[in-house]
C-alpha cells in the first residue's frame, strides 16, 4: 500500500529521516517506536506531504506521492490526524466531525455551483454519515455537547470520527493511546481492531507498549533518523539493539 525508499528529509545540516525505506501492506496495523529525536513525527510529516523529502520516494498504492501537498495525499485516501484542523473547542461534536470532507468527494464536495438543493442533500447526507461514525467511536450521545468539555480520551475518539469521515485507506495515528484513562484505552484499541479489520491500513506512532504489543504487526523501530530493525512485535520487544537505542545508545 505504502512504498518508502531512501528517504531523506534534512533541516539545515541535521538529517532528521536519514535514508529510511519501508514497506507497508495492506490491511496491516504497523508501529512505528524509537526514542524522543528519533524522527517518527518528520517521517510523519513527510509522507503525509507536510514536509517536502530532501530526497528519496514515496508511492501511496502505486503512484508517486513524495513532494504533493498535503490536500493532495488526503484526497488520495492517507490521512494523517494532525492533517485535520484540530477540533473547535466552542463547537458541539457533531458539528467538528461534520467539518471533515470526505476524501473521495475532495475539495469539489463544498463547491456549490451544482445549486443550492443539492447542497441540502449533501448537508444532510454528511449528518447521517457523521451521526454513523460518532455511533461507531460510541460518542453518539455527545453529539450536541461541546468539543471542550470532552476527556482525553473522548477526544481520542472525537479524533478518529473525524478521521474516519475521511474514508481513508491509510491512517497515520500520531500517539493514540497517549493521555487516555485505561477504561477508553481499550475501547480506542477495540475500535482500531474493528477497522483494521473493516479494511483499513494503519501506522502507529505509540510510546505505550502494551498498546504496540496487542495492536501491532510488524513494529518498526527508528533510531536517530535511520530504520533499526523490523520485525514481529515480541521479538522487537526483546532485541538488545531497541533497549540500547532507548537509553541512548549509537545503533548498530
Ligand atoms: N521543523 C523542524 N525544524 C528543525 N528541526 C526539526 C524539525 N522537526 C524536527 N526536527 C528535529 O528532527 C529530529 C527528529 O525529530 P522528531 O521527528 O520530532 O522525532 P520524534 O517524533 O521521533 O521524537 C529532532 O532532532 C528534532 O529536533
Ligand atoms: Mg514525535
Amino acid at each position: 500500500m505504502l512504498e518508502v525508499r531512501d528517504l531523506v528529509k534534512e533541516f539545515g545540516g541535521l538529517h532528521a529521516v536519514d535514508g529510511v525505506s519501508f514497506t507497508l501492506a495492506a490491511h496491516t496495523i504497523t508501529g512505528l517506536i524509537g526514542p524522543n529525536g528519533a524522527g517518527k513525527t518528520t517521517l510523519f510529516n513527510t509522507i503525509a506531504g507536510v514536509h517536502r523529502p530532501t530526497s528519496g520516494t514515496i508511492s501511496f498504492l502505486g503512484r508517486a506521492i513524495g513532494g504533493e501537498s498535503p490536500h493532495r495525499i488526503f484526497d488520495a485516501g492517507l490521512v494523517r490526524t494532525f492533517q485535520i484542523p484540530r477540533p473547535f473547542a466552542g463547537m458541539t461534536v457533531l458539528e467538528n466531525v461534520m467539518l471533515v470532507p470526505s476524501a473521495q468527494a475532495g475539495e469539489r464536495f463544498w463547491n456549490n455551483w451544482f445549486g443550492r438543493t443539492r447542497v441540502r442533500a449533501q448537508e444532510s447526507a454528511v449528518r447521517e454519515r457523521a451521526r454513523e461514525v460518532l455511533q461507531f467511536v460510541g460518542l453518539e450521545r455527545l453529539a450536541g455537547e461541546f468539543a471542550k468539555n470532552l476527556s482525553g480520551g473522548q477526544q481520542k475518539l472525537l479524533e478518529l470520527a473525524r478521521v474516519l469521515m475521511a474514508e481513508p485507506q491509510l491512517i497515520l495515528l500520531d500517539e493514540p493511546g497517549a493521555g487516555v484513562n485505561p477504561t477508553l484505552l481499550v475501547t480506542i484499541m477495540d475500535k482500531l481492531h474493528e477497522l483494521h479489520a473493516r479494511g483499513i491500513t494503519f501506522l502507529i506512532i505509540e510510546h505505550n507498549m502494551d498498546l504496540v504489543m496487542q495492536l501491532c504487526d510488524p513494529v518498526l523501530v527508528l533510531a536517530q533518523g535511520r530504520l533499526l530493525l523490523e520485525g514481529k512485535p515480541e521479538i522487537v520487544r526483546n532485541d538488545p539493539r531497541v533497549l540500547e537505542a532507548y537509553l541512548g545508545g549509537a545503533p548498530q
